[in-house]
């Protein structure tokens, strides 16, 4: 019988919380057992613990929920982006280059480009990822491509229409994500999302997909207004997804739909970045009352970083956040994308998954931005990083 150690995480400078309050502790303590956070409070009220990690008064934030990733593929698209800093634009249609290459590769491969990533992920301070298929497009490398992502993660994504691959008929390649492709991909997802735009696919393609995705007992998620005010946000909140990803071109109908529904509009901000587009306006949502995540957009084409801290801190310089609700959007607010109750909040109950910042507040993040601010990873009460 082992009988599991409890930790007493102390010399906390400033804990944010992220819980509904916004609570922000000052000269705080935490107790951790079982993974979960069991006691937090003033660090002279501090209980006594098995352990005990002195944090020297730095700063304790969420672990970052990284709500949006594309982390299965091979290569890279350095002589796109290149050549878009030169004046190309950015229309999706690299996403076939790196379909070519993720078929070509072996599954070893695929696999250590997502354990680099995920790793990379975990130094900077994000304990949860999501993780998308979309790079294969064929029902055998839409499947291999979720199996291994489900080596990684529980929050996998099945993206089996993210672009209609070379040379398919748009209408018979719906049918089959619709179809074959999803029930092969189902068994290893728990999402599924369609890139719902001029040039991938319309709203009544992505309805298809969807609406079988979510018969197959899917959670629904949508790649939506990223590069036109197209349909893609109003069908999210449509069918009571999750996350409407991007919303860079909202109507005012888009947003006010968003508001009024529990569809967390999700901000990728380094998509804007790396395609040097206007970034999407968080502070319109916000007023409006509607939920914000930001996340990465892990991917070769459109956003290569894995940097959740770059995204908060393009989301305060660009996008009219303020550094607390950067923060909460890249905590909370990826979690609630997620639709988790257990991560991206530090209440008692919830997993025990913080970064410890090499700074003595959160607003660093934004301060002092391409600065590696994450000295400590602790996930599940366990120092990981
Ligand atoms: O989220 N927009 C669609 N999918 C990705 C880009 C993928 C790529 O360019 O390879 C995105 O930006
Ligand atoms: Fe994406």
């Amino acid at each position: 019988m082992s009988a599991t150690r409890s930790l007493l995480i102390d010399g906390i400078g400033e804990l944010v919380t992220a819980d509904a309050e916004g609570t922000v502790h000052y000269d705080a303590a935490m107790v951790v057992e079982d993974g979960r956070i069991a006691w937090i409070g003033h660090r002279l009220n501090r209980p006594a613990a098995d352990d005990r990690l002195d944090l020297g008064d730095r700063a304790v934030v969420p672990g970052f929920v990284d709500s949006h990733a594309h982390l299965v593929f091979a290569g890279d698209r350095a002589g796109e982006f290149d050549a878009r800093m030169s004046g190309e634009p950015y229309d999706g249609g690299g996403i076939r280059t790196t379909v070519e290459a993720t078929r070509r590769a072996a599954d070893e491969r695929l696999r250590e480009n997502c354990a680099r990533l995920t790793a990379e992920m975990l130094r900077q301070g994000t304990t949860t990822v999501e993780i998308k298929s979309g790079y294969g497009l064929t029902v055998e490398d839409e499947a291999r491509s979720l199996r291994i992502a489900r080596e990684f993660t529980a929050e996998t994504t099945y993206l089996g229409a993210h672009t209609v691959p070379a040379g398919a008929d748009p209408d018979a390649y719906t049918a089959l994500a619709a179809g074959p492709m999803l029930d092969a991909c189902a068994p290893h997802a728990r999402w599924a999302d369609v890139f719902c735009e001029r040039g991938a696919f319309d709203a009544d393609q992505a309805r298809t997909v969807l609406t079988a995705a979510a018969k197959a007992g899917l959670g629904l998620r949508v790649h939506a207004n990223q590069l036109t005010a197209g349909p893609g946000a109003r069908l999210a909140v449509e069918l009571g997804a999750a996350s409407a990803d991007h919303c860079t071109h909202l109507t005012d109908a888009d947003v006010d739909a968003l508001a009024n529904s529990s569809t967390v509009a999700t901000l990728l901000p380094g998509a804007e970045f790396s395609t040097r587009s206007p970034y999407p306006d968080a502070r319109r949502l916000i007023d409006a009352g509607a939920t914000v995540a930001l996340a990465t957009d892990c991917n070769p084409g459109s956003s290569y970083t894995s940097s959740m801290a770059f995204c908060i801190a393009l989301a305060v310089r660009e996008m009219r956040m303020t550094p607390y609700e950067a923060l909460e959007a890249a905590t909370a607010g990826g979690a609630d994308a997620l639709r988790r109750t257990d991560i991206g909040r530090l209440v008692v109950g919830a997993r025990a998954d913080l970064a410890v910042l090499d700074a003595p507040s959160f607003v660093h993040l934004a301060y002092r931005p391409g600065t590696p601010l994450i000295a400590t990873v602790i996930r599940g009460g366990g120092v990981v990083h």
